[in-house]
């Protein structure tokens, strides 16, 4: 038994970016957990800002894809998680939700992976006119970043795990 063999490392290692999906169903259990994962990512100051936006209904699904140019696939995956950052009441100038939401989205991801489905992340946050495009098929208020989706479901393509690491990105004590 190598460090490898762990699960926990094999679903972070074995997470890849998935495009194509089956139209198989995500069961209840399975959504409710994802959620949970994605509640459970560290945050700044234990703020907690991540909202989260579940999304099955195909019509949607199809109107977020229209709207969001590298989306194609949500017209495939039988469910997308928005991950939204609630920014009322948060401090000015603090961006640490952006932080806050690539941690859940993560855990989602990783989490998708370990229990037999893949994902990919799609970009919402800071991309125009990607943005403005998708806020309103969301109905987001003014306050809520749309920071990312996550389209998910059981692949229907694969692709290698990760493997290995980069040397020269390796630094030792100081830069
Ligand atoms: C911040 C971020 C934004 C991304 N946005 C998109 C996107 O809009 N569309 C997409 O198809 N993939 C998107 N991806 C997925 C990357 O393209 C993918 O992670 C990268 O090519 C590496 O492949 P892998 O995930 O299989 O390791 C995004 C990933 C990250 C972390």
């Amino acid at each position: 038994m190598t460090p490898r063999d762990n699960q926990t490392i094999a679903a972070i290692l074995g997470r890849r970016s998935i495009r194509k999906f089956t139209s198989d169903p995500v069961p209840g259990d399975i959504k409710r957990i994802l959620l949970e994962c994605a509640f459970a990512a560290p945050s700044a100051h234990g703020r907690r800002p991540c909202e989260f936006i579940v999304i099955e209904d195909r019509a949607v699904l199809d109107d977020l894809a229209e709207a969001h140019d590298s989306g194609k696939m949500l017209r495939q995956s039988p469910l997308a998680i928005a991950v939204c950052a609630q920014k009322e009441g948060y401090p000015e100038g603090d961006r640490a939700w952006v932080e806050d939401c690539a941690a859940a989205m993560e855990n989602i991801l990783i989490a998708a992976r370990a229990l037999g489905l893949e994902g990919v992340w799609l970009k919402v946050m800071d991309r125009h006119p990607r943005n403005e495009k998708i806020r309103p098929v969301l109905a987001v208020p003014p306050s809520v970043e749309v920071v990312a989706i996550a389209a998910l479901g059981k692949g229907a393509e694969e692709k290698t795990p990760h493997e290995g690491l980069d040397e020269k990105k390796i630094h030792s004590n100081r830069w």
